[in-house]
């Protein structure tokens, strides 16, 4: 990741600062750290400077870390340069090639919140955790006339697959590097045709972990159409085996099962399996659908300013954890210009989210943007202002 290693930070900044499309419009410090609100071609997020053994370390603020590599350089070295800074070494050239991350079939995970009639009237189907991306690719060109998402968290297999789409012209791929548990919760009810989930991480010794839980089929079957499927196939006995235990506790349920079935094409994986001469399994479920199973109404506004007296006593609380779910006050930071932030972790404890609650002018706010719209995250800001304000308003 982009960094700058300094010796000697001699500038003290006049903010607001602007030169060109790079502004930094707030500082903040404590004890530990400087922490700086920019925007640099438009886009809001933080870059901080930290003491190290007798030079400073300047990067991005993980938090806030926008999607491209290409933009966070850029505000780098122009944070460096408005500093007057002495660069003793920096990895800014080396990163500042990979401008390649920035395609237009990589989705932001909020991509349904801005585009929510986006699969109205469309056909479409989702691959969790794609891997090399051989089977998606097989029917997304079997399929042309149908949209296809892949969600992969490991993000060297996206940007693999980027590379796929652009070279081999698979415009009806779009791709989401983000944990497909909760990017399922934030697509539209009734939206999609297939979800397909091939030879996930069994993860026997930590059930836990799996994907393929309760709360990941409930989800599935809110987003599927009515007839729609979700399917899986494995090479694991013993997770195909709880797999199907699951399904059998709904009420109702539609499936089929399949042994060393053959599908379009056979996936990395699955040749490795059959190889050793392993069996194949598939399931595959009709959707359950409940009535009136809509997505969830998210609203992340705060009604009343935060005061900065709860700031700082927040941040001293221990981490509130309940059903999953998880509010955790990491920091506080103040401003010369009366500002202050607080960060926090917050939503479901497999993926949770880190932010700032940025109080300025009477007002506080997420920043650099509002959580996901997604279930977990709505209950833990429920939680959050239950702290805040003594109550769930
Ligand atoms: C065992 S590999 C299978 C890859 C591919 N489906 C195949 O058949 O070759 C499991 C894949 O799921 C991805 N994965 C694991 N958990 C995930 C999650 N929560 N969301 C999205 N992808 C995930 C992993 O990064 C990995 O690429």
């Amino acid at each position: 990741m982009p960094h700058i290693y300094a010796k000697y930070i001699s500038k003290v900044l006049e903010l607001p600062l602007k030169r060109d499309n790079f502004i930094v419009y707030d500082r903040f410090v404590n004890e530990r750290a400087e922490l700086f609100f920019v925007s640099q071609d438009g886009v809001d997020f933080a870059l901080t400077l930290r003491r190290k053994n007798n030079r400073y370390l300047i990067k991005y603020d993980k938090a806030t870390r926008p999607a491209s590599t290409f933009i966070l350089t850029k505000a780098l070295s122009n944070l460096a340069i408005a500093l007057e800074c002495e660069v003793e070494n920096s990895n800014l050239a080396l990163v500042q090639k990979k401008e390649s991350e920035v395609s237009p079939w990589l989705l932001k995970p909020n991509f349904f919140e801005k585009n929510p009639t986006f699969l109205d009237g469309k056909q479409a189907e989702l691959e969790v955790g794609f891997g090399s991306g051989r089977h998606l690719s097989a029917i997304a060109q079997e399929f042309k006339e149908k949209i296809f998402f892949g969600i992969e968290i490991y993000k060297p297999a996206a940007l693999q697959l980027l590379g796929r789409i652009e070279r081999e012209n698979m415009p009806n791929i779009f791709v989401v590097d983000f944990d497909a548990r909760l990017f399922l919760q934030t697509l539209p009810s009734d939206s999609l045709d297939k979800i397909h989930i091939h030879f996930p991480v069994p993860w026997n010794d930590s059930p836990h972990r799996r994907v393929f839980v309760k709360k990941f089929i409930d989800e599935a079957f809110r987003v599927l159409k009515p007839n729609g499927t979700l399917e899986l196939r494995s090479d694991d006995e013993v997770y195909f085996k709880d797999a199907c235990g699951l399904i059998l506790e709904y009420k109702t349920s539609n499936f089929h099962v399949f042994k060393n079935r053959q599908i379009l094409v056979s996936s990395k994986y699955e040749d490795r399996w059959k190889k050793q001469g392993k069996d194949i399994y598939d399931l595959i479920i009709t959707a359950v659908k409940k009535q009136n199973d809509d997505k969830i109404e998210c609203n992340f506004d705060f009604e009343n300013a935060m005061d900065i007296s709860i700031a700082e006593q927040i941040c001293s609380l221990p981490a509130i954890v309940f059903d999953g779910i998880v509010v955790r006050f990491e920091d506080a930071f103040k401003s010369e210009s009366g500002a202050f932030i607080i960060k926090i972790i917050l939503g479901s404890v497999d993926m949770p989210e880190s932010k700032y609650i940025y109080t300025r002018d009477g007002i506080s706010s997420f920043y650099p943007t509002k959580p996901l719209p997604i279930r977990d995250n709505m209950i833990a800001f429920k939680k959050l202002k239950e702290k805040l304000y003594g109550k769930s308003n």
